[in-house]
């Protein structure tokens, strides 16, 4: 795709400057006026064909088409619509979205106005994660200063249109973060994902239609909307069009966010916008879409560019951008340990699968960390994870079963090294070790005596 322009940042292009979250300063720059010539006078199809042009991608982590959902809409229904922000921004190396919240909330807000003009709905639910209390503090502020501007209420802009806009806030639950487990949230209950088909666009929050967007795709939306599809689709791949923000973590030397063109090598963001890796260090893996997506070795890294196609034929997903680079000198089966914790402890319990076999992986990858696996266990772990793969309500038990499976595939040695012969292994076995670190660690938090928390997990006294 031809580079009409040099690319600089767009969505966080005024995050540095000082007010960049008030109103005055959104307005300053030209803020609400693609709303303000729209809404009410555009026809709304006529949006949705211009994000569908676009190739606009779904920012959340599945990159679907964002304007090939607002058309799967069901209309006719009687029913009111909705559209669902998603701002629950948990996935673990992901960090983009509270920028956007923080620093230009007015820019996300533009997006839900023009949005909810497109899919012609009166009301939308802006859903955070419980931790941004900075995000929702500004979130709040901005929705009152856009409704004393008659920009959200009653008559939008002078028009025919009305516009609730709610800000709802979770309580730090990875699975809130699942559109379905989201939406089950908001509707007041646990946040328990839901069966899909029914897809939300046909039977969402209140079993009403319901568009669900990432809080960074509906920030885009205000500028494809102001400048074209053809504009959006000058930067990035033929497929995977367009520019997004990465949240580089981990040993480079400059960690952060960065809003590239799709398609740069992820060298270039490694060496280019990170700085390269620490000092003294060389590069073991990348994980390169958030906490979910299996790892890419070094020679995998050369090869890799950022965009969706690139990273799913390296058997990877671009996922939520969350690059998190990890040294020569990590141990693998640490952080093997520390993810398969994270899992256990974000499943929601609904699917079998999902709540014993994350479970199985937490104790698993305990074995390996601690040094007391024996050689069968190896086989074990991949065994597990495969059955955990396309069968649950949601697809949180395949995110934690596809990062342990390319460990496994990648770094099969690192594994094996902490094995011992299956009469080592029995002898320093008590019933105890038949617990997973968590119900360990619960149980320690009822009061149980002879566990002691040693900092990575649970062991014996
Ligand atoms: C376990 C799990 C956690 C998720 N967490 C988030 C999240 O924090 N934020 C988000 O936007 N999408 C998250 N997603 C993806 C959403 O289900 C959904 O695909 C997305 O919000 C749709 O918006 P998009 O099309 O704009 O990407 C998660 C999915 C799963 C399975
Ligand atoms: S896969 Fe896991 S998190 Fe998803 S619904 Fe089933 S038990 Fe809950």
């Amino acid at each position: 795709m031809a580079d009409a322009t040099p690319f600089s940042p767009v969505i966080l292009k005024h995050i540095h400057e000082p007010g960049s979250h008030t109103i005055e300063h959104y307005q300053a720059r030209g803020g609400y006026e693609t709303a303000r010539n729209l809404v009410g006078t555009a026809e709304p199809a006529s949006l949705v064909k211009i994000v569908e042009d676009s190739g606009l991608r779904g920012r959340g982590g599945a990159g679907f088409p964002t304007g090939k959902k607002w058309s799967f809409l069901a209309k006719g229904t009687g029913k009111p619509a909705y559209l669902a922000v998603n701002g629950d921004e948990s996935e673990p190396g992901t960090f983009k979205d509270r920028y956007i919240l923080e620093k230009d909330p007015h820019q996300l807000l533009e997006g839900v106005i023009l949005t909810c003009w497109a899919i012609q709905s009166n009301h939308a639910f802006i859903y955070l994660r419980g931790e941004f209390i900075l995000g929702y503090e500004r979130l709040e502020a901005a929705v009152r200063e856009a409704k004393a501007k008659g920009f959200i209420g009653k008559n939008i802009f002078g028009k025919n249109f009305d516009l609730k806009v709610v800000v709802m806030r979770g309580a730090g639950a990875y699975i809130c973060g699942e559109e379905t487990g989201m939406l089950s949230s908001i509707e007041g209950g646990r946040g328990y994902p839901k069966i899909k088909p029914p897809f939300p666009a046909v039977s969402g929050v209140f079993k009403c239609p319901t568009i669900v967007n990432n809080v960074e795709t509906i920030a885009a939306v205000s500028h494809i909307l102001k400048h074209g599809a053809a504009w959006h689709k000058q930067w990035g791949t033929e497929k995977s069009p367009g520019f997004k923000i990465f949240c580089l973590s981990g040993a480079v030397k400059n960690p952060g966010v960065y809003e590239v063109p799709l398609g740069i090598t992820m060298r270039e963001m490694i060496e280019v916008y990170g700085g390269g890796l620490i000092e003294g260090r060389t590069l073991k893996a990348v994980i390169p879409g958030g906490l979910s997506a299996p790892l890419l070795t070094p020679e995998m890294v050369d090869k890799c560019t950022l965009d969706y196609e690139s990273l799913a034929s390296l058997g990877s997903m671009l996922g939520s951008g969350g690059i998190t680079v990890l040294h020569d000198g990590v141990d693998l089966m640490s952080a093997v340990y520390n993810t398969m914790r994270f899992y256990h402890h974000e499943s929601c319990g609904q699917c079998t699968p999902c709540r014993e076999g994350t479970g199985w992986l937490e104790k698993l990858a305990h074995k390996f960390h601690g040094g007391h696996a024996h050689s069968g266990d190896v086989d074990l772990v991949g065994e597990v994870a495969k059955n955990m793969r396309g069968r649950t309500i949601c697809v949180l038990a395949d995110a934690a079963a596809m990062p342990m499976q390319s460990y496994l595939q990648h770094f099969r040695g690192e594994f094996e090294k902490r094995t011992h012969e299956p009469a080592h292994v029995e002898r320093l076995r008590t019933p105890r070790d038949e617990i997973t670190p968590t119900a360990k660690r619960e149980s320690v938090q009822h009061g149980a005596p002879n566990v002691v928390d040693v900092g990575m997990g649970m062991d014996r006294v």
